[in-house]
């Protein structure tokens, strides 16, 4: 590509989305980094459709692109404003099978354009070396495109409970199979590219989608995120492609940033659930594997604390450590707890967060929940830095949270989250555990916390709790 304006803007932006990737690293900079980087991609596309030239021809067809962009983003930010912070992962997931419908859609054009050059120019046979290059990198998007569409559908309904999970005896053996099958074809295609080539890159399709599904489907509801995380990383391999097709270098960095990330993310993830991406995938704990109803084994005796007792406990200490977990999205109770965190610091309490990397559903779950509700980031502490601080604390609060404090990680080789690292919160003096029962949580295991002697059980609903805990320290 020779130097351009355009390709300066493709420069521009790609700089933009090292630098947003670097800053979304860190709550305080990540709404930054995000602007930085959506301002490039906005240079990116600016650029592309009014500067890029082919045989001194600009793009036109300018009705369509901007109707398409108007729709895009009415949806996107209709969508984007209106969904929970529960649900971010679903939403996630639809925009990511989006980027790999995309790629797929991306690959069907190209392909239709070699194909009727090959009948043009009747040269079924002897395909130049830079054809086959071509014909190789559109398979690969197609498939990796394909599967990322559909295997992020189905993770998408399987977050909002509409695809239950589904298996059947036999399906990973299915799904291998599946797999080679289409690497076969896909080989044929490339490799000899045959009259009706079309055909075949047509069964690769249908049954590139099939796999997503396949794929996907049997995999626990709870392991989503980070499923959707690794589809995440074939959509950025899938758009690399695309721009490797193109010769874009800013589509084949923005792809390749968005693959490594992905990547990177699912690992982080797997480390950090101490499981492996191989046991995630074929399905051990979590999703429907979490006990429904029964709650869990009974261990012993665990004892209450009133509102009131617990009110003098908090506001009377020196220093409280807020564990955050799932239950305290779920309850929506993110606004409560800043308010008890100003209240207690009013009375001299010193109040910090201990977030687990997991803590919740999605990575940086806990964050984005505290940093909706103006909680100065300087406040949250992360794992390591918090198991150093709570023997010199006198309260933990664990509000909604209990496999990311379950000392069985620590204790028992025996359970499933043996070896996930975890907050030592039983160091600190005193442990508040509010949920509203007794029940599990993801991992569908017992907590031995919540039987120790140090560890008070403050039952109901997170948000609820929290206002009637304020109101009661209030009445000192
Ligand atoms: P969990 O272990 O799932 O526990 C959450 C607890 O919140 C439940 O025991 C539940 O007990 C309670 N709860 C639910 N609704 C509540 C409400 N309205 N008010 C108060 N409490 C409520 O959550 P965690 O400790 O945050 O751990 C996260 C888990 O998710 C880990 O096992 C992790 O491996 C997994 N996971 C995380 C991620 C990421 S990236 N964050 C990705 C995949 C999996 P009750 O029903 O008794 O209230």
């Amino acid at each position: 590509m020779e130097f351009s304006i355009l390709t300066l803007c493709y420069l521009i932006a790609s700089v933009t989305f090292i630098i947003g990737l670097k800053m979304l690293s860190n709550p305080a900079t990540a709404r930054k980094g995000n602007l930085i980087a959506a301002a490039g991609m906005t240079l990116a596309i600016l650029g592309t459709i009014f500067l890029y030239e082919e045989e001194g021809k600009k793009l036109g067809n300018y009705g369509w692109i901007f109707g398409g962009i108007l729709i895009g983003s009415i949806i996107g930010t209709l969508a984007a404003k209106k969904i929970k912070m529960t649900a971010m992962p679903e939403m996630v997931s639809m925009f990511n099978g989006m980027g790999g419908a995309c790629a797929a859609l991306i690959s069907i054009v190209e392909f239709q354009h070699i194909s009727s050059a090959f009948s043009l120019s009747n040269q079924i046979a002897g395909l130049s070396s830079t054809t086959t290059g071509h014909v190789l990198i559109i398979v690969l998007g197609l498939i990796i495109g394909s599967v990322s569409f559909a295997g992020s559908m189905i993770a998408w309904g399987k977050l909002n409970g509409t695809i239950k999970d589904f298996s059947f005896k036999g399906q990973h053996i299915f799904n291998i199979t599946l797999l080679l099958i289409i690497l076969a074809l896909a080989v044929y295609l490339i490799g000899w590219m045959p009259a009706n080539g079309m055909l075949f890159f047509s069964i690769i399709l249908v049954l590139s989608l099939l796999y997503g599904v396949f794929f996907v489907m049997p995999i626990g509801g709870a392991d989503m995120p980070v499923v959707i995380s690794l589809l995440n990383s074939f959509t950025g391999v899938a758009a690399a492609c695309g721009g490797f097709l193109y010769d874009n270098k800013v589509m084949l960095t923005g792809g390749i940033l968005v693959g490594a990330a992905g990547t990177l993310l699912t690992i982080l993830m797997c480390k950090a659930m101490n499981r492996s991406l191989m046991n995630v995938l074929l399905g051990s704990f979590g999703g429907n594997t979490v006990s429904s109803g029964g709650g869990a084994k009974q261990q012993g005796a665990y004892k209450e604390i009133t509102l009131s007792d617990a009110a003098v406990v908090i506001s009377y200490a020196n220093k409280v450590l807020i564990v955050p977990g799932y239950g305290l999205a779920v309850a929506q109770a993110q606004h409560a707890c800043h308010e008890l965190e100003k209240l207690l610091e009013s009375k001299g309490v010193e109040v910090k967060y201990a977030i687990h990397p997991v803590a919740g559903r999605m990575p940086g779950h806990m964050n984005v929940l505290l940093a909706e509700a103006d909680v100065s980031y300087d406040k949250l502490l992360e794992m390591e830095q918090a198991n150093e601080e709570f023997n010199t604390t006198d309260v933990v609060l664990v509000l909604g949270a209990n496999d990311v404090v379950n000392p069985a990680a620590k204790t028992d080789p025996a359970s499933p989250i043996y070896g996930m690292p975890i907050l030592d919160v039983e160091l600190a003096k005193h442990c508040i555990v509010n949920k509203r029962s007794m029940k599990p949580g993801y991992a569908g295991i017992e907590n031995d916390l919540f039987f120790q002697p140090k560890t008070s059980m403050l039952f109901g609903d997170a948000k609820k709790v929290l206002q009637d805990l304020i109101g009661e320290i209030k009445n000192l």
